[in-house]
């Protein structure tokens, strides 16, 4: 058999306690897959002293993350802190300098700094590698890298935040309003420390412009992406958008369209009956479409400490095996600069609005869309008991500058009762 594999891990959190238990408790399966056995020379995390429910002592201890990154006996240094810069990026990129092969599952420091990393770690002629940082245990990265290599990618697509589906299903389920089940998850610890990352979109947009950059040959372009969170979901949109057919998820797109790269993550309504919009509670869901495969759909945990270190340990089981691959799939000096799309491809749009009730007031709603070249596929007036005529209208597909456009005339017409809400519904 040949050398050990030796690990430093640095964070001991609930993904790196997770690794130090999967070594401890599959050694004989992973040497036997692998051909040698895996080994821990070394952890950091900030306090050596709190209890983290694995034994530790026969580890060395490191107080500062640089310093267990760079140490002989370490060969691979897993990067299990978090935090796109600080920490993570030093010792990171102490450990690159330094020779070493690097795990991460840190997908803001990939999404914010992967060219810089990548190009580094290639230059270097080691493996920087990221499974766990895209929907935990679903192995997407290797999916896109490696299962789809000969396709082109024409979409990928999918609900990469647990915490997000989580809200948005107990939400349907219960009947409650977002801020209840906000603080639900809240209270279940679902959030991360910063709930802005979950709630804002912007823990999903990161893992959406990692597998672009891998799917399209792009450099990751995290500020390229059209962003909008979940906060103005209202429990009334989640019931009527039920009420026609529809799941409202928090939905991460990319395509290269004519027009250049669109991405884009946002509350979107697919069909009820899709498997998107069947997702329920914290689970996600990636759909990849490429030429010759058509459509693939991955479905798993995203989050938790067994599912995204099982995607952490399929990292160390391939650096073990002497398996090496572009970072981004293809050499990191040949990903070109994302052409950002101006504008997003045309979609059906899903309108809710309250209407005065008195004479002519749909009438007034309907000219200002067929006045901006929006045309209604579907609509439908509930019964009410106030002034308020609660109106939905789905539209054929339109382009979302002529929607912003509308909504502008709506506001002139004397008939709104209340704000219009406009969602994008994906074609799946
Ligand atoms: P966590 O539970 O908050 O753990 C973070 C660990 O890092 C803690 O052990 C902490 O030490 C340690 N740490 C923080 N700053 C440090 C520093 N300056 N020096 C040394 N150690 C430091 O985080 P996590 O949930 O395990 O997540 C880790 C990474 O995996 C993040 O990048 C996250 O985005 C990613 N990820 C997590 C999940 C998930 O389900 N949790 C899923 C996918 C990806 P103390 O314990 O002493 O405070
Ligand atoms: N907060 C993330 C989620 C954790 O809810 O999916 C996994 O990245």
């Amino acid at each position: 058999m040949s050398q050990p594999l030796r690990l430093g891990i640095a964070g001991l959190g609930t993904v790196g306690v997770g690794v130090v238990r999967i070594i401890r408790k599959n050694a004989a399966l992973l040497s036997a897959r692998t051909g040698r056995e895996i080994t821990i020379s070394a952890v950091s995390a900030r306090s050596k002293s709190k209890d983290r429910g694995v034994p530790l002592t026969s580890y060395a201890w490191e107080d500062d993350p640089v310093a267990l990154a760079t140490r002989d006996d370490v060969d691979v240094f897993v990067e299990l802190m978090g935090g796109s810069d600080g920490p993570a990026k030093a010792a990171t990129e102490a450990a690159l300098a330094a020779g070493k092969h690097v795990i991460t599952a840190n997908k803001a420091m990939l999404a914010l700094h992967g060219q810089a990393l990548a190009e580094t770690a290639e230059a270097a002629g080691l493996s920087l590698r990221y499974e766990a940082a895209v929907a935990g245990g679903i192995p997407v990265v290797k999916a896109l890298t490696e299962g789809l290599a000969a396709n082109e990618i024409t979409r990928v697509m999918g609900v990469m935040n647990g915490s997000c589906n989580y809200i948005l299903t107990r939400m349907e389920d219960s009947g409650l309003n977002y801020q209840d089940i906000f603080a639900e998850a809240d209270g279940l610890g679902y959030l991360e420390a910063d709930p802005q990352l979950d709630v804002g979109g912007i823990d999903a947009a990161h893992k959406l412009a990692i597998l672009s950059s891998i799917a399209f040959g792009t450099r990751v372009d995290f500020d390229g992406i059209e962003l909008e969170g979940i906060e103005r979901i209202s429990i009334e949109d989640i019931t009527a958008a039920a009420d026609m057919g529809y799941k409202i998820k928090l939905l991460g797109v990319a395509q290269m369209t004519g027009r250049g790269l669109e991405q884009r993550m946002q509350p979107c309504l697919v069909p009820a009956t899709s498997p998107l919009g069947q997702l329920q509670g914290g689970t996600n869901m990636v759909v990849l479409e490429g030429t010759s495969v058509e459509q693939v759909v991955l479905r798993g945990p995203g989050a938790g400490e067994g599912p995204t270190a099982s995607a952490v340990m399929a990292d160390v089981c391939d650096i073990a095996r002497g398996f090496a691959l572009p970072v981004f799939g293809q050499p990191a000096n040949t990903l070109a600069e994302a052409k950002r799309a101006t504008s997003q491809l045309p979609a059906p749009y899903y309108l809710r609005m309250g209407l005065v009730d008195k004479p002519g007031a749909l009438a007034k709603i309907a000219s200002v869309l067929g006045d901006a070249g929006v045309s209604i596929d579907r609509m439908r007036q509930y019964g009410h008991a106030d002034t308020a005529a609660p109106v939905l209208i789905v539209t054929h597909k339109a382009t979302r500058a002529s929607i912003d456009t509308a909504l502008e005339a709506m506001e002139g017409t004397g008939v709104l009762a209340s704000r219009p809400v406009a969602l994008r519904i994906e074609e799946l």
